[in-house]
């Protein structure tokens, strides 16, 4: 494994009493024990088919990889359509692995399509896409689950009819990837009547538990991303996460870390990367542990309302907006620093003989002055007692990409585990999606809109 992982400052010998008793691991063992067989004995069974994705079987990938190939090659966009697990988990790799300035750079610089992910449906949005994009020249990959979401299927409706016109149809069918679940939903069939190249999403592979599935891999792989190295990265956290000792599993004892610190109140989980690669990481990361974790039932049924909400923040830059409260405000949070050894280059602070006044800082780094601020951060949280930890990638690349991925879905499963709540269903996200059926008189929510209609009965601002 190429991750380091660093937790002294969770634990009470070094924080004090807000942080964590270290003999607590060795009292909580049977507890422990039980929540890491739940996940070891699930693996590649019901909503933990997820486990098994870095183990692909590698034709399937190779075919990915070719049939991308082309596109890399030719395309001057690719555009995905979808949102939550469909989005996130491209978006947060592809910003992790590409040049940062990835769609300004020429088309011989990049050696790959521009590359954009449409989540939300803000018509202005959609409009300013539609104004930049060579509709001749782009592939969009419409990707969802449920073959049901009503903002992927909208965006694919105005985006596949502005195709048509541009290209005319039988060109526009080829333009067109549908990732959705083989044999199931709206976007399915449509994608079969109409001929579209189509990857499948395993049943038991839940959204926001998806980026290595198609979801990921057909996106990342047009945009050149080496999806094996992703996937060896994925495939050697997954082995690290089936050690049954605690101390020698990240993923299980920062779940253990992160759920005994909630007990303790601690409510909020703050993602902070030391890289602008990775800060849509911190977007993935939310969603993983926000649905998965934030449930009102427990698995005997018992209302507990358990979650920690998590909170995205970017170092530096939110040294100068969030960390006075994270220094001084409430015992609430627990921070998560990812740092980078090596950043992608290096940047000298010009050592301008003309101007003294910064003598400190000429000469040196970027790179020192990311790494030193990291640190003094650190070093701050620790002074004023508040539960941190560092993940430290050696370097953003695809493997340890990979690694952070899935270090990521497992510790969110440990934590589910050990909270004895499901963390592979989303009911609350769900009732959202259906009421915006019924709101649109979709067939078969006819119930759903009386449900609501009855509320609408009562004071206006209920709905809206
Ligand atoms: O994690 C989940 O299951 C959800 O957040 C989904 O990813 C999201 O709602 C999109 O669903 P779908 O892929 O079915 O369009």
């Amino acid at each position: 494994m190429d991750l380091r992982f660093d937790y002294n400052n969770m634990m009470s010998g070094v924080i004090g009493a807000h942080g964590v008793d270290e003999a607590s691991a060795d009292k909580d063992a049977e507890l422990i024990k039980a929540a890491f067989n739940e996940v070891m004995d699930n693996r590649g069974k019901g909503w933990q088919e997820w486990t098994e994705l870095p183990f692909t079987d590698g034709k399937e990938v190779d075919e990915i990889v070719s049939y991308c190939e082309s596109i890399r090659k030719s395309a001057e966009s690719f555009v995905v359509l979808g949102i939550g697990g469909s989005a996130l988990g491209p978006s947060a790799v592809a910003t992790a692995l590409l040049h940062l300035r990835h769609n300004e750079l020429p088309r011989a610089k990049r050696n790959a399509p521009k590359f954009y992910v449409e989540d939300n449906v803000d018509p202005d949005r959609m409009t300013s896409l539609l104004d930049i994009i060579d509709l001749k020249n782009t592939y969009f990959n419409v990707i969802t689950k449920s073959g049901e979401t009503s903002e992927t299927l909208s965006q694919f409706l105005i985006l596949y009819s502005a195709l048509k016109k541009a290209v005319g149809e039988k060109e526009a069918k080829k333009k067109i990837i549908v990732t959705t679940t083989i044999g199931k939903g709206t976007l399915y069939d449509v994608a079969v009547k109409e001929g579209f190249k189509i990857y499948g999403v395993g049943k038991g592979v839940g959204g926001r538990f998806s980026v290595l599935s198609p979801v990921g891999l057909v996106p990342l792989a047009a945009v050149g991303v080496d999806i094996k190295k992703l996937l060896a990265g994925a495939a050697d956290m997954a082995k690290a996460s089936a050690v049954a000792d605690v101390k020698k599993n990240p993923a299980l004892m920062t779940a253990y870390l992160q759920v005994k610190s909630m007990e303790q109140g601690k409510n909020v989980s703050v993602m902070m990367p030391y890289a602008d690669s990775l800060r849509y990481m911190s977007d993935f990361y939310a969603q993983l542990w926000a649905e998965s974790l934030g449930k009102a039932v427990d698995k005997s049924g018992k209302t507990v309302n358990v979650g920690q909400t998590p909170a995205k923040s970017l170092g530096v830059t939110d040294q100068h907006s969030q960390v006075q409260l994270y220094t001084e405000g409430p015992f609430d949070k627990v921070v998560t620093f990812l740092a980078v050894d090596e950043y992608k280059t290096k940047q000298v602070i010009t050592n301008d003989k003309t101007i003294d006044a910064c003598d400190f800082l000429k000469g040196r780094t970027m790179n020192e002055l990311i790494t030193f601020e990291r640190r003094a951060t650190r070093y701050a949280l620790y002074k004023a007692n508040r539960s941190n930890f560092t993940i430290t990638l050696p370097s953003v690349n695809a493997y340890t990409v990979g690694e952070l991925l899935m270090y990521f879905m497992y510790e969110t499963a440990f934590a589910g585990a050990l909270m004895g709540i499901d963390a592979f269903n989303q009911p609350g996200v769900e009732e959202g999606k259906k009421a915006t059926f019924a709101m649109f008189n979709r067939k078969g929510y006819e119930e759903k809109l009386k449900e609501i209609e009855s509320v609408k009965k009562n004071p206006d601002y209920i709905i809206g």
